[in-house]
């Protein structure tokens, strides 16, 4: 298979784009080393593989997604929120919503946890050495870009100025404020803004767009990166686009319900894409039209 971004295919060392080269449906036996609750609700799983060498086969890129599976309950797409060149095991930051994820929250540490992946198409970080990079995460969308951070933290000198953009619904809710200090021990910009605030809070509020709108950028060498909810994605990009940035230079990570995970069912289809093969991960200016569209 090959690269759909309308960009040179990623670096070998960032990994498949497009799909496992592996089988889809070989399952992988791990188990939870770590529990770490991030927010309400919201909770990431440290899982190591059994022994160096199944830890050292398992490679995938900031921005790919496992199949969380529970024999008996079901399957669940999670992004890998670890950084993507650590050998001490990856990690998932899961919001407990419906069945499986409610399954996996009864889980304890030393309980084995099986998963399919990785899967799907990455930020394409190597194609976008020497510029600057916005990171903008509504919500739950930071963990999809949480690797990334790990990534450009890694190869700091390879990338401009960095600035992550994080807004939730409240300060509760932002995750990884915990890291704040190391992503800027790195020469990462970070800021948080919430909608609603409690007494303590310092912090601007209102929408992460808000946070881009202040920010003084140089359109033509920045690219910017954005998960979360569709229409947070959507008003950023669009934003991002008004001040000058190209459509080809922002990628969203999208979600849809997800089958099989790798262009075989169907389940995800948008459009002429199958967001578990051609994404999550797209350039704004492949996908927009369809995200534009209600009920695709
Ligand atoms: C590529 C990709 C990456 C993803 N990465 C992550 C991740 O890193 N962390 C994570 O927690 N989730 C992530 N998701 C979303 C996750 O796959 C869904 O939330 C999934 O449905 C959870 O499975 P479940 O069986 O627990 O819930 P289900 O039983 O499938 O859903 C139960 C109920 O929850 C609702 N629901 C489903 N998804 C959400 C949601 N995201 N927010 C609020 N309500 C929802 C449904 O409408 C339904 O009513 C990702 C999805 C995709 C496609
Ligand atoms: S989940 Fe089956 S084609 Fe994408």
């Amino acid at each position: 298979m090959t690269s759909t971004h309308a960009m040179s295919p990623p670096a070998p060392d960032t990994l498949q784009a497009n799909g496992p080269r592996h089988s889809p449906w070989q399952l992988h036996a791990t188990r939870i080393a770590a529990i770490r609750t991030e927010a309400p609700g919201v909770t990431t799983y440290t899982l190591t593989f059994g022994g160096h060498r199944a830890q050292r086969r398992f490679r995938f890129a900031a921005g790919q997604f496992n199949m969380l599976y529970l024999p008996g309950i079901g399957e669940a797409a999670i992004s890998i929120s670890s950084d993507p060149e650590s050998l001490s095991g990856i990690a998932h930051t899961v919001h407990t919503v419906g069945n499986v994820t409610r399954a996996l929250a009864r889980l304890e540490v030393g309980d084995e946890l099986l998963l399919r992946g990785p899967f799907g198409v990455p930020w394409p970080l190597a194609d976008l050495r020497d510029r600057d990079l916005v990171l903008v995460a509504g919500g739950l969308g930071l963990a999809s870009l949480l690797s990334a951070i790990a990534f450009c933290m890694t190869h700091r000198g390879d990338y401009g100025r960095i600035t992550v953009l994080s807004g939730a619904k409240t300060p509760a809710d932002l995750l990884a404020t915990h890291d704040h200090h190391r992503w800027r021990d790195h020469g990462i910009d970070v800021h948080g803004i919430v909608t609603n605030p409690d007494p303590r809070w310092q912090g601007p509020v209102g929408l992460v767009s808000m946070l881009l709108d202040g920010l003084a950028i140089d359109p033509d060498d920045t690219s910017l990166l954005c998960c979360g909810p569709e229409p947070m994605m959507i008003a950023v990009a669009e934003q991002a686009t008004a001040r000058g940035i190209a459509r080809e230079q922002v990628f969203v990570s999208i979600e849809r319900l997800m089958g099989c995970a790798s262009g075989l069912c169907g389940l995800c289809q948008v459009g002429p894409f199958f967001v578990c093969r051609d994404g999550p991960v797209f350039s704004y200016d492949r996908i927009a039209r369809w995200l534009a569209v209600p009920h695709l």
